[in-house]
């Protein structure tokens, strides 16, 4: 079982330079609670000055093409958000599935790309409100995991992340009771893709997590950290999320 509890935000299309000082209240929690592996993913525009204004703290994009360059308008890759001082990638957010039509094969090359450029990846997974109700949600997370898995796979830079869709910025969470069959059951399947180094690979819970259920989220079975949306815009917001990881 990893044995360290990892903590991202995702600030999705927010965040301006006036907002960065609160990237500098989170690292300042971050370092006082060194058994918690945080980080924040910002907007691509605050990337290099998050990570200069922060050099100990872990800094991600949302997104990055497959590709290594050329031409693709609008689009940045993994060495690019690396020079601008990333360490990390969510990759697959359903927010991307969803309106940029991302498929779990551009997903998988998208990981590759991240990992060749030295970079972590976290991978999102998770069902809809449909799927949930009609009794799919582990068989549509689980194919969602098995066509968006990289090859290479390895704990020291893939992270899954499961986000029931209807629970991202919604203030619904799950039952315990699901998310607990929910990660063990992408536990099962990163067995089959990958043996035995599956046991490290991190699970996180995203969708609505905030200071006052993260404890409890935290403490549920296979839930290694959090991928926090809204939650994580301020340090008096984020901050509990990760004290409530150190005490977990
Ligand atoms: P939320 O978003 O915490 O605002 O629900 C989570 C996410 O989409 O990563």
């Amino acid at each position: 079982m990893p044995n360290r509890k990892y903590i991202v935000g995702n600030w999705k299309m927010n965040g301006l330079q006036s907002e960065l000082s609160d990237i500098s209240g989170i690292a300042a929690i971050a370092a006082a609670n060194p058994s918690v592996d945080a980080a924040i993913c910002p907007p691509l525009t605050l990337i290099a000055s998050a990570s200069s204004q922060n050099p100990a703290f872990a800094v991600g994009a949302q997104d990055c093409h497959y590709n290594e360059k050329g031409a693709h308008t609008g689009c940045v890759s993994a060495a690019m958000i690396k020079e601008a001082g990333a360490s990390l990638s969510i990759l697959g957010h359903s927010e991307r599935r969803a309106d940029q039509h991302e498929t779990d094969a551009e997903v998988k090359t998208k990981a590759e790309a991240v990992h060749a450029a030295g970079l972590g990846a976290i991978i999102c997974v998770g069902e809809t409100e449909e799927e949930r109700d009609a009794g799919k949600a582990v068989d549509v997370v689980c194919g969602q995991l098995e066509g968006s898995f990289p090859a290479g796979a390895d704990a020291n830079w893939l992270t899954i992340a499961y986000e029931p869709v209807w629970a991202i910025g919604t203030g619904r969470v799950p039952e315990a009771s699901d998310v607990e069959e929910m990660h063990a059951a992408i536990r099962s399947a990163l067995g089959r893709l990958m043996g035995d180094g599956a046991d490290a690979v991190r699970i996180l819970y995203g969708g609505s997590m905030n200071g006052g259920n993260a404890a409890e989220l935290l403490a549920v079975p296979n839930v290694d950290g959090g991928l926090v949306g809204g939650a994580s815009l301020t340090a008096a917001k984020f901050g509990p999320i990760i004290e409530a990881a150190a005490a977990a």
